[in-house]
């Protein structure tokens, strides 16, 4: 039996949805499926392995720090075939671009790519009371997931090769975006920047616990204490329900780029979104302004 090794990265789900659907659509074509979300174990020696799959979501317009890494450290891949699969909640642009090139560096065979929409739970859009791509993936883009399984079994089992297009990068302003999300500013500039007003901190130990990368220590006092390996994901700042936490993102300098990107897309009748209020590390559905699957 034909094994396929899925390692994605998911922090809110909707990838891992995807993977899983398209774990199906291999599984149901005969091949023996591992999928693995790199948040929560560390992935099996990918040359045990026929077929390889990598599953992100976007951050700022290209794949998190830590798919990245992953993808950097496998080893040659010596012509496996390798698929890519991508969950956005606005604009994905040319995201994939990068595991894709990274992928035929390490001389994988490209043998597909697949991308739908993911709810967007990022902070500073939860903030100004938008919940871009709420409901997605949608029964229909799962279904697409699990065809999109079937089609990479069958490539594979055929030896075909898929036409290999490449997307549009993203247009000037939302480059500066993608480079204030650049290891560089994340390791020199954000991650110091971190604050917790001690005064409202109760060190509940949420904010660690829901680091996807185990960034966060707790100090004597149990309040949390920043290291320097940040994927700038804000979910330690989403989760506290105290609100004590204060990040550069939420400063007044990265909120006009914030309030440009909600106009846009808020505006833009091909992202669907729900209007909602985020307080306390709680997330509520105000109304439904768009064609929801919910
Ligand atoms: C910090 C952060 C940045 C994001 N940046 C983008 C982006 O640039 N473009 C986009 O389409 N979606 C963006 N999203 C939305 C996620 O890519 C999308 O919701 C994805 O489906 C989440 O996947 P997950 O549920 O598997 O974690 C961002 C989300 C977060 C938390
Ligand atoms: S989640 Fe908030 S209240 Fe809890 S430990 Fe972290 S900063 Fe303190
Ligand atoms: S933003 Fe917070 S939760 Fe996300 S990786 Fe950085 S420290 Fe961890």
């Amino acid at each position: 039996m034909p094994k396929c090794l899925i390692v994605y990265f998911s922090q809110t789900g909707s990838t891992a949805r995807a993977g899983e659907r398209i774990a199906t659509g291999l599984r149901g074509s005969g091949f023996d499926v591992k999928v693995c979300n790199i948040k929560d174990e560390k992935p099996p020696d990918v040359h045990s392995y026929d077929v390889l799959g990598i599953g992100s979501p976007v951050y700022a317009f290209k794949p998190p720090l830590n798919v990245c890494d992953y993808v950097s450290s496998l080893p040659d891949l010596a012509g496996k075939p390798a698929f890519v699969f991508l969950t956005h909640g606005t604009h994905r642009f040319n995201a994939a671009d990068s595991i894709r090139g990274e992928l035929l560096r390490k001389k994988a065979k490209e043998a597909g790519y697949f991308h739908c929409r993911g709810a967007d739970f990022y902070l500073q859009y939860l903030r100004l009371g938008y919940l871009f791509s709420a409901g997605h993936p949608t029964a229909e883009e799962l279904a697409s997931a699990e065809t999109f399984g079937r089609e990479i079994a069958k490539r594979v089992q055929d030896g075909q090769r898929p036409t290999a297009s490449r997307e549009h990068a993203p247009p000037l302003i939302y480059r500066f975006e993608r480079l204030t999300f650049s290891r560089w500013l994340s390791t020199w500039v954000h991650c110091r920047l971190f604050r917790v007003d001690v005064k409202k901190c109760n060190a509940c130990g949420l904010c660690m616990a829901h680091c996807p990368v185990g960034n966060i220590t707790e100090s004597k006092a149990g309040h949390p204490v920043w290291g320097r390996n940040c994927l700038l994901c804000l979910m330690c700042e989403m989760e506290c329900p105290e609100e004590a936490i204060i990040s550069l993102q939420s400063s007044s300098v990265f909120r006009l780029f914030i309030q440009y990107n909600v106009r846009k897309a808020s505006h833009d009748p091909s992202i669907p979104h729900a209007r909602v209020t985020h307080r306390r590390g709680r997330t509520i559905r105000t109304d439904s302004t768009r064609s929801l699957s919910e």
